[in-house]
């Protein structure tokens, strides 16, 4: 059983080892300053990803109560074959975040020779692991991994073959709508001509929900505690990980999961030569994971220009992938 308690002994995971950096120099500093010096609280869960977290995550998608990985793997594995006859011979299959390779090779051995494998992720490290071993597996394939932020603006070498960009995971929930929109439009544009495969998580049963993010084992509650303990060990925050709690439950008007720290008891935390307090029972907010219906889904993807195909579901209906047809024209 993993517990925060188990989470704070460990120093490598809680305590600080090397002096922290200024905090101008940390986007991490810069954004858990502005999320402790405003109300409500909040900030980005892409600061879960460090080292730890994404083996945390690791660990998530195997859980019992995680369905989203298999059942998305199940949706992929069944029709693989018409997503590949939809792509065509010779397209060039761009991911966006390079997470799972276990996904993109369903698709890398299903489609007719792929002109191109190019994974973008912003960690240039796991990028590296991920294009040696798709190598080695695949020798004739050309992997050409891209560090960026998929979320900016994306400059990409110039397209091999028809581009078909892969989305898995309904990372998309994780967005604001806004930012959704936002990024459905900036693939728009380098998939020109081409099409993206999107993986979204569908409303359901909010009991369902609920277990996914509060699992038995803890390891949800841990990956979420391990922002603090990233704090902690990145910008010498003195968090104290116990009084801390992991608290997620799904708001339906607003139809997502939300993730937060509960503070357990009115206590103070210092970043940056400054002292923040918190209340008991105050929150810090740290992830939004948006659940879709598929028409909802196909709506959004339609005002960020796409024009959506066929929708793959599996017999449940816990979650969907998505064939949408890019805009028209040249791929940049
Ligand atoms: C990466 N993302 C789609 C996951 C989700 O379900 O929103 C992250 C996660 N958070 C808690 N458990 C998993």
């Amino acid at each position: 059983m993993l517990t925060p308690g188990v989470l704070q002994q460990d120093e490598a995971l809680g305590r600080p080892s090397t002096p922290a950096p200024a905090l101008g120099e940390s986007g991490f500093g810069r954004d858990l300053l502005s999320a402790l010096a405003t109300r409500p609280r909040s900030i980005s869960p892409k600061y879960f990803y460090d080292a730890v977290g994404s083996q945390l995550f690791d660990r998530i998608c195997e859980l019992p109560e995680y369905y989203p990985t298999r059942t998305e793997l199940a949706v992929l594995e069944r029709h693989v074959g018409e997503m590949a006859a939809l792509a065509g011979p010779s397209a060039e299959i761009v991911e966006f975040g390079a997470g799972s390779l276990r996904k993109v090779r369903l698709l890398l051995q299903a489609f007719a020779a792929p002109a191109r494998y190019v994974p973008i992720d912003i960690s240039g490290d796991y990028l590296g692991e991920a294009a040696t071993a798709l190598r080695a597996e695949f020798p004739r394939l050309d992997v050409h991994p891209v560090a960026a932020d998929y979320t900016q603006r994306l400059v990409l070498p110039p397209a091999r073959g028809r581009r078909v960009g892969f989305f898995p995971g309904s990372t998309l929930g994780n967005f604001t709508p806004a930012e959704a929109l936002e990024f459905l439009q900036r693939a728009g544009e380098v998939l020109r001509g081409g099409a993206l495969l999107l993986g979204a998580d569908l409303v359901k049963d909010p009991g369902l929900l609920h277990a996914a993010y509060n699992d038995a084992q803890g390891v949800t509650a841990a990956f979420n505690l391990n922002l603090l303990a990233r704090a902690n060990r990145e910008l010498g925050t003195d968090f104290d990980l116990d009084q801390f709690a992991h608290y997620a439950f799904y708001n339906a008007p607003h139809r997502r999961i939300e993730m937060h720290l509960v503070s357990r008891e009115r206590q103070s935390v210092r970043l940056g030569g400054k002292r923040f307090e918190l209340e008991e029972g105050e929150s810090l907010h740290t992830e939004n994971s948006y659940k879709f219906t598929v028409d909802g889904l196909r709506a959004l993807a339609r005002r960020a220009g796409f024009r959506p195909g066929p929708v793959w579901t599996d017999p449940q209906r816990l979650f969907s992938v998505h064939w949408l047809h890019a805009p028209e024209g040249e791929t940049l």
